[in-house]
């Protein structure tokens, strides 16, 4: 931050679900990777003036009688003796105390436009602070957004936020082999949906680390199908990503399964390309590399695969240069991953992709998608979605796959489906 800096950092209030009722609280990423104060309505502030705080956290005060309802609160005390904090104070006092917090700052940290009522302050503090310029005060002559700074930061993981995301992994793995033995003809998404939402919880995870897709037959081939409620017929294919979400980190998983335990015909076909596409761009994330260097690659491979198959016809070079692939391939190939699904952190480095470098997380995540009414596309082919997602930790001299232990060969995908619990 430098010296003489201050940063305003909120954290997350209760999001409205129906009525008077809320949706589970879900703490702010950026709050929460700076606190690991998992409580709604607070702020952080962070100090360098000299003889301030450094670190300050307005919290909801305790108070008894809401505590029967929604539970325990740290209140001022719990905020100074577990979470770190120099000072605590209420959050019903922040609005009063910014403007001593803000003078005599040289630089202010605060993301506009996400507390419309935090701005409104902020602008009259400067405006009251420069007309009062004369009696010496002087206000902050530069206003940055924190997330400048701490996007990259959580973009390069630590030892210990790479172990919480093998534990993601780890009861993703779970919930996926939960639910490949359960697939069977006749049940519905929402079956499966329900293993993989048993386990995660199950196992101490926070649940779902976004929505469940659960996507049998031609709705995998809708990208973000999540109404979950069809039924499962033998012989189709049921695309399912899902992943865990552990004290914050998510896991973000796709395995492809035939409903009947058997892949084949041309579900077998779409499968077996976006494989060795998946496959091809695992073994190449590797540290220097890039992210659209990997998604040349997976473009190229299922192109070939495409070609191979019957599914697209004419030169592979001229189908990729006039992006014909992208009919059935319409999404990229990664994104970060981290405290969010599709994490925080820059993609490029001004024009140029960034190289890939220890400490970050992304997935690789190819697929092939049919429309069921697709009529450029043979026949037997519609309705088929396939989409293969790990997790890939880059470090110093090779990588991780933080989801290996999810098996995505044809023959181990159909001994998984069919082992015993
Ligand atoms: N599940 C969201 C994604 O794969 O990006
Ligand atoms: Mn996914
Ligand atoms: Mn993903």
């Amino acid at each position: 931050m430098g010296p003489d800096a201050v940063a305003i950092i909120p954290g997350a209030g209760l999001v409205g679900r129906s009525n008077d009722t809320h949706y589970r609280f879900r703490q702010d990423s950026d709050f929460w990777y700076l606190t690991g104060f998992d409580y709604p309505d607070a702020t952080a502030i962070f100090s360098t003036k000299p003889g301030a705080s450094p670190f300050t956290l307005f919290v909801q005060a305790r108070d008894p009688t809401a505590e029967v309802w929604t539970g325990y609160r740290p209140g001022v005390e719990g905020a100074v003796a577990d979470y770190a904090a120099d000072k605590a104070e209420e959050s019903a006092s922040l609005m009063g105390e910014l403007a001593g917090l803000v003078e005599g700052a040289q630089r202010l940290f605060h993301a506009l436009g996400r507390r419309p009522e935090i701005d409104q302050k902020l602008i009259e503090i400067q405006d009251a602070l420069r007309m009062q310029s004369r009696r010496g005060a002087s206000p902050p002559n530069e206003w940055v957004d924190p997330r400048t700074i701490l996007h990259e930061m959580r973009l390069f993981k630590s030892e210990d936020e790479l172990e919480l995301m093998r534990t993601a992994a780890e009861i993703t793995r779970e919930g996926h082999a939960e639910a490949a033995r359960t697939i069977s003809p006749g049940l519905y998404e929402y079956e499966i949906e329900a293993t993989l939402d048993c386990v995660f919880r199950k196992r101490g995870g926070w649940g779902p680390a976004y929505e469940s897709i659960v996507a049998g037959g031609a709705n995998a081939a809708i990208l973000h199908y999540v109404t979950n409620n069809r039924r499962l017929h033998k012989g189709e294919l049921l695309l399912i990503d899902a992943g865990s979400e552990y004290r914050g980190y998510a896991s973000d998983v796709t395995r492809t399964y035939p409903v009947g335990g058997r892949f084949e015909g041309a579900g077998a076909d779409i499968y077996a390309v976006v494989l060795a596409a998946q496959e091809a761009a695992m073994e190449a994330a590797l540290p220097g590399t890039t992210l659209p260097a990997l998604h040349d690659l997976t473009s190229r491979k299922l192109v070939e695969g495409m070609l191979a198959i019957g599914l697209l016809e004419g030169d592979a070079d001229e189908l990729i240069q006039s992006e014909a692939h992208r009919r059935y391939y319409m999404h990229g190939t990664s994104h970060w991953l981290g405290l969010d699904v599709h994490d925080s952190g820059r993609y490029a480095q001004g024009t140029e992709p960034r190289a890939l470098e220890a400490g970050m997380v992304f997935t690789v995540e190819p697929g092939l998608y049919i429309g069921e009414n697709d009529e450029a596309a043979p026949e037997a082919f519609r309705g088929i979605g396939v989409r293969i997602e790990d997790d890939v930790a880059i470090h110093g001299k090779g990588s991780e796959n933080l989801t290996s232990a999810i098996p995505k060969k044809m023959v181990e995908v159909e001994a998984w489906m069919r082992a015993a619990p």
